[in-house]
């Protein structure tokens, strides 16, 4: 069966930086307890642009990256918690955006382990020859659904758009790859829709769509979920974490990613982060981290790293990338 590569990372992030102290002035929060507990100091905010147009930006530059020209495509998955629209997907979109006019279009819905639940789909249709290529977006516009009125939420994510174009290859590239999920905790996270309301059902009452989350939960669940997730990639491909020069999480809170490098038995520098800057852009932030990585030549040809996320559902998605 032949091999799956990853031939072009490209990422996007609105311009508008709003910082911890931005914050603080709309919501009771300060930098000291948003820093301490998050990591995080400033993220990216939408000023217009809807997650098709993050997406479309992302896309493009992972397209020249990889030597593609938008017609060359078969497909386009989207992974996003924030679409543009219930339907059409986000990928359509995009495919009108960039102009990708043969490829097969559509959105998946993980939440922040959504890039690499695309990447996987992504990778199996190019196996079993359905596509001869892919273009695998993680997309979020969080601001238009974040509540601004909850502190527990609105310190936490920000928006921006991470892009991947795979290809065969006879050489290794993405492997040892699977998801999980347990919708017994589907509570926990949660970004409501519009209620079951037609002629015969009467809602008492339609809220706002926003996000809620239980982050103590989530937290316990993600601390866990990190370190079964990467002891599963290295079993699967036979390695050990000395064989793995990084790996990169879905950037949601630094003390997740400390949690899980102590019960690793690894120096957090081992995971690279870059959270500080970005904030919690769910299906996204893992492009988006691979295209600094690769910008600033942290990773090479020939390193092996291992992605992972975690989000809600619950779900869980990681796998091994060979560079
Ligand atoms: O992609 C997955 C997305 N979700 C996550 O990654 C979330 C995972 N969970 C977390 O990261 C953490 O649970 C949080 C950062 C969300 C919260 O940290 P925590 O240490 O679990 O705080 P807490 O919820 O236990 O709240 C502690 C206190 C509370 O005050 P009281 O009741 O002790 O007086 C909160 O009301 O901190 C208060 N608090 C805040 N204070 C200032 C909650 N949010 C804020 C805030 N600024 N933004």
């Amino acid at each position: 069966m032949r091999e799956v590569k990853i031939a072009g990372i490209g990422s996007y992030v609105p311009e508008k930086i709003m910082t911890n102290d931005d914050l603080a002035k709309i919501v009771d929060t300060s930098d000291e307890w948003i820093s301490s507990r998050t990591g995080i100091k400033e993220r990216r905010i939408s000023e217009g642009e809807n997650t098709s147009d993050l997406a479309a930006k992302a896309a493009l530059k992972a397209l020249e990256k990889a030597n593609l020209s938008p017609e060359d495509l078969d497909l386009i998955i989207v992974a996003t918690s924030s679409p543009d629209a219930l339907t059409p997907s986000t990928a359509v979109f995009v495919q009108r955006n960039i102009g990708a006019f043969n490829a097969a279009c559509f959105d998946i819905s993980a939440a922040c382990s959504g890039f690499i639940y695309a990447l996987n789909i992504g990778v199996q249709f190019i196996k079993s020859n359905q596509s001869k290529n892919a273009l695998v977006i993680g997309s979020e516009v969080l601001s238009k659904i974040t509540d601004w009125k909850d502190r527990n939420t609105c310190v936490l994510f920000g928006d921006g758009a991470g892009a991947a174009v795979l290809l065969p290859s006879e050489e290794k590239g993405v492997s040892s790859i699977f998801c999980g999920a347990d919708g017994r905790k589907a509570e926990f996270l949660n970004i409501n829709c519009v209620p079951v309301k037609n002629p015969f059902v009467t809602p008492e009452k339609i809220e706002d769509i926003r996000l809620t989350m239980d982050g103590r939960e989530v937290f316990r669940f993600a601390s866990n979920i990190v370190l079964e997730a990467v002891n599963k990639v290295l079993k699967d491909a036979n390695l050990t974490l000395d064989d793995i020069k990084y790996i990169v999480p879905h950037q949601a809170n630094y003390r997740i990613i400390e949690f899980a490098a102590r019960k690793l038995g690894v120096p957090e520098e081992k995971f690279f982060l870059n959270l500080q800057k970005y904030g919690n852009t769910s299906a996204a932030s893992i492009p988006i981290a691979l295209d600094e990585m690769i910008e600033k030549e942290i990773i090479k040809k020939g390193d092996k790293i291992i992605l992972v996320a975690f989000g809600a559902g619950f779900t869980w998605s990681a796998c091994l990338v060979e560079w």
